[in-house]
């Protein structure tokens, strides 16, 4: 029997709803062919956007989307995307593939998309080969309520109103593609960038910060002590590649032995937002500024026969744990960590959807964010589960990730029984409930949804409520949704 100990008077603050958003990129299908499949489309769709991934991601309350990289951000000059289509230049996607890039979808159609989904927008404004002077009109464009030149621009393609856009971050892996910069040089940069954002209609920019490449403690070290009081929230990447960056190891196909060094590997996380959130504590003691994971995710060989360079990978049940132990630590880090988006939402990376075509399918992942939603905007509770620790020789890693919340007298608790084999007896204690209701989600560790069968989905499961506490047996490789009232 495994015990998850809830304790209602501890927890960690509000969890940001934002820590539940994701990440969309022009990069392989993500926006073409995955959100966005053009006007004169046969795919049912409303200028360009997809309907069916609208009604599908409506469902799962996506709260923000960051646009339009990644890497592609840094060769991106957004005035390309705006106006008639027909008068929009194609460029080189030089970062994915060397494809043609017609800029159709654009800053319109991105925040169309977003209102239709219901969430905020996150601007990656260019610092790559980008200006100050092009991200502070990017920032007029999209926010003033005057009758400038740009406003005026803004109307006649089509839009009356600002769109009060407030997440805007400066730059994307400066340490790496994004300008191959030293922190320092960042730090100075990014203290110039940040000093023309103006509230333009009366929208304060939440001005964010790249910081460092997954441990990188140095950088957000530099990075703090030079720019810590000029940032609203600094960003960190890290993604979980079982195997090394040359040979990451296959989507589907892996090893039992694979499958916990992946599950470990995506606890990393942990001991990552643990570090650098000690060193921002050190120039932040009041947690003024907010941590953004936003690219996390599993990275794999991309599936044979398909471009390289676009990213497109199958979604299995280790991805659903990959994602129940990421969210279960965002939520106990909420204190600092405010926002977080998962690489990639369509067709790259580790989707929330994949299609063909007209068709859609629900990967693994997306059926955990379902499962994770009452957590978004809940108090978060401290627990603790008292589980065995399981895996072979170097890659064990505790049986149950669990995570607890409660908003309008609901408690929520998610939990994950990470074995491949074996199920979970749980134990729940800390709390009173008269009624209490399960949805899972399990299968075999390798198993997904494809096109031809989509055997995953949340069911229903049943529990019991002893004198003890809540009883729950959860088959192994699982997620669950246990909700309490009383
Ligand atoms: O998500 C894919 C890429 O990974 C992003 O473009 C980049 O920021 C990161 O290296």
């Amino acid at each position: 029997m495994i015990t998850i100990r809830l304790d209602p008077a501890r927890g960690a603050g509000t969890i940001n709803r934002n820590i539940y958003g994701h990440f969309s990129e022009h990069l392989g299908r993500c926006i073409y062919d995955g959100l966005f499949v053009g006007k004169s489309s046969p795919i049912p769709n409303e200028g360009g956007i997809r309907l069916a991934a609208v009604e599908a991601l409506k469902k799962i309350g996506v709260p923000v989307l960051r646009w339009p990289g990644g890497c592609f951000a840094d060769t991106y000059h957004w005035q390309d995307g705006i106006g008639p289509e027909k008068d929009r230049p194609r460029i080189v996607n030089t970062t994915w593939g060397g494809v043609a890039e017609d800029n159709s979808f654009g800053t319109h159609e991105f925040l169309d998309l977003c209102e239709k989904i219901g969430c905020e927008p996150y601007f990656n404004v260019n610092m790559g080969s980008g200006t100050v002077r092009e991200m502070t009109e990017w920032m007029e464009y999209v926010n003033s309520d005057t009758d400038s030149t740009l406003v005026q621009r803004r109307r006649a393609n089509g839009r009356e109103e600002p769109w009060k856009v407030k997440y805007w971050c400066i730059g994307n892996e400066p340490w790496g593609g994004g300008g191959n910069m030293r922190p320092e040089y960042y730090a100075d940069e990014y203290r110039r960038y940040q000093t023309y954002c103006p509230p333009y209609g009366g929208t304060k920019p939440c001005r964010i910060a790249c910081g460092p490449n997954a441990g990188d403690l140095k950088w957000t070290e530099v990075l703090m002590e030079r720019a810590g009081k000029f940032m609203d929230a600094m960003t960190v990447h890290y993604y979980t590649v079982p195997g090394t960056w040359e040979k990451k190891g296959s989507a589907v196909r892996f090893t039992v032995e694979e499958y916990y060094r992946t599950l470990k590997k995506a606890l990393e996380m942990d001991r990552i937002v643990t570090a650098h959130d000690e060193i921002m504590t050190r120039f932040d003691k009041d947690k003024r500024v907010g941590l953004i994971v936003d690219e996390w995710g599993a990275w794999y060989d991309v599936e044979e026969g398909t471009n390289p360079a676009f990213l497109y990978q199958q979604n299995t049940m280790r991805d659903a744990m990959i994602a129940a132990l990421t969210l279960n630590i965002f939520n106990a880090h909420c204190d600092r960590v405010v926002m977080a988006n998962l690489a990639q939402m369509v067709n790259v990376l580790q989707s929330l959807l994949l299609t063909k075509g007209s068709e859609v399918v629900l990967t693994a992942t997306y059926h955990v964010f379902d499962l994770y939603r009452a957590h978004q905007d809940a108090r978060h509770i401290a627990c603790e589960a008292d589980a065995p620790l399981i895996g072979p020789g170097e890659w064990t890693l505790p049986q149950v990730s669990a995570s607890a919340s409660e908003k309008d007298g609901i408690v929520t608790v998610t939990a994950a029984n990470v074995s491949a084999d074996s199920p979970a007896q749980i134990l729940l204690t800390g709390v009173e409930a008269k009624t209490v209701a399960v949805r899972v989600l399990s299968g075999a560790m390798d198993a997904h949804n494809d096109f031809a069968s989509s055997p995953l989905h949340i069911e229903p499961l049943a529990a019991e409520i002893t004198g003890g506490g809540v009883s729950i047996t959860l088959p192994p490789c699982a997620v669950a949704q246990i909700t309490l009232k009383n």
